[in-house]
């Protein structure tokens, strides 16, 4: 599979089961974009599960999304063209200048661990057989080879399953925010070490 392609499957997973967030409101193409600067990061991370020549599940961490926003500016005239036909919807446009408060005001925040899950979806046809468990340990391997021993999950109340999945694998819930007016958000705390804990 072509990097594209598969940066565009990713996108489609996360637009059709993390419909939460705003990302999904930008459509297919900018998130595709945003993953392929999640991959390209030397402070992000975008690993995938395939079958069949499908991506059927993933995960993103890093070091918050201002470095990745950055890195999508280096194209911004394919980022601009994708994003073209949510700038003329207010809602869409009002939701992303809320995230990007979030997300300067986060930067600034000493209480919260710096390295963070971004995003983690698993195909509905694919679920309760792990993946997501093998993903999330992939990532807190490679977070832990880079020295990091915290990472934050922030995670939309709606998202039921998610809540579970995160509190099996040991992370715990630090804090409720609304990153959207009138939709709150759990912020999880994942300690590394928690994580061998919870698998033995
Ligand atoms: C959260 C998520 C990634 C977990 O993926 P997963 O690979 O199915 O995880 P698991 O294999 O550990 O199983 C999860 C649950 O599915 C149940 N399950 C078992 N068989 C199943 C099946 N055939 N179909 C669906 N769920 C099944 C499991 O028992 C488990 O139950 P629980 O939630 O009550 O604990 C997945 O639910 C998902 O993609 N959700 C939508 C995206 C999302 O919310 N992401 C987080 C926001 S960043």
């Amino acid at each position: 599979m072509s990097k594209r392609e598969l940066y565009r499957q990713v996108a489609a997973l996360h637009v059709a089961n993390i419909d939460q967030g705003f990302l999904s409101l930008l459509g297919v193409r900018f998130v595709s974009l945003m993953y392929q600067a999640i991959d390209e990061g030397e402070e992000s991370v975008l690993l995938v599960i395939e079958r069949d020549d499908r991506v059927i599940g993933f995960v993103a961490g890093g070091s918050g999304m201002r470095p990745i926003y950055r890195r999508m500016l280096r194209h911004a005239p394919r980022v601009m063209l994708a994003l073209l036909p949510s700038l003329f919807s207010l809602r869409r446009v009002r939701r992303m200048l809320e995230i990007l408060r979030y997300s300067h005001r986060n930067d600034r925040s000493v209480h919260l661990p710096r390295a963070e899950l971004l995003s983690i979806a698993v195909d509905p046809a694919y679920r309760g057989q792990q993946h997501a468990e093998t993903l999330y340990r992939k990532l807190t391997e490679i977070f832990s080879r880079q020295g990091i021993d915290e990472f934050k999950i922030i995670v939309g109340t709606a998202l039921a399953p998610a809540h579970r999945f995160y509190r099996r694998m040991g992370a715990l819930p630090i804090a409720e925010i609304e990153v959207h007016q009138n939709e709150a958000s759990t912020i999880y705390s994942q300690r590394l070490s928690m994580t061998i804990d919870a698998a033995e």
